[in-house]
């Protein structure tokens, strides 16, 4: 069985998703920690309410941002996680966890890669005025959103659309997608 190391920044609803596919026999794998930068983040509730470990590292309670990762990739090896998963992980991520993860780091984000990277991609299609969006899951490399594809899912865009209502069109989507390209991303694991 192979051991999901989550990232997470606040709601967890595609770290959620994946508990429930793995409860479901859908996905073969164990959550065996779900790390967040952000104590508040909603998400950490679910992740103890289900049994599942948590540890939080604030970037401010560090003098670099290598300092932070290099504590989240110990962390990640003591849980001996084969894939690290980032579900909303709303940060950039750097030397250390590419080092040690690299080819085993995946996230999921809310547009059709390559267009609207980065931050707010549902609001970024909604302005541009595209028909079709959707969401990406995807291997985590330097450059920003923009590592290899493993799945793709589309929504249509409709007229009365908010960031709102596109957003949640879209999330239904990761939700689906998010976990097969985790079973695809561990297969080629083995
Ligand atoms: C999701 O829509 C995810 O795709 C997005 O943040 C949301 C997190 O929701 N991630 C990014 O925008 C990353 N650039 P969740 O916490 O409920 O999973």
């Amino acid at each position: 069985m192979h051991n999901l190391g989550v990232l997470i920044s606040g709601r967890g609803s595609n770290m959620m998703a994946v508990h429930d596919h793995i409860q479901s026999g859908a996905l073969g794998a164990e959550i065996s920690v779900v790390i967040s930068n952000k104590p508040q983040a909603q998400g950490l509730t679910f992740a103890v309410e289900n049994g599942i470990s948590t540890a939080v590292f604030e970037p401010k309670d560090y003098a670099s941002n290598n300092a932070y990762e290099q504590d989240i990739v110990t962390c990640l090896k003591s849980f001996k996680v084969d894939l690290v998963v980032l579900a909303g992980y709303m940060k950039l991520v750097g030397d250390p966890m590419l080092q040690a993860y690299e080819g085993r780091m995946v996230n999921i984000h809310p547009s059709l890669l390559p267009s609207f990277k980065g931050l707010n991609a549902q609001k970024q299609a909604l302005d541009y005025g595209v028909k079709v969006a959707g969401c990406t899951a995807h291997y985590v490399i330097r450059d920003v959103d923009a590592g290899p594809i493993i799945l793709q899912a589309a929504v249509p865009v409709l007229d009365d659309d908010t960031e709102a209502s596109l957003s949640a069109r879209i999330l239904e989507k990761e939700h689906e997608i998010f976990s097969m390209a985790i079973q695809e991303a561990l297969d080629q694991l083995n």
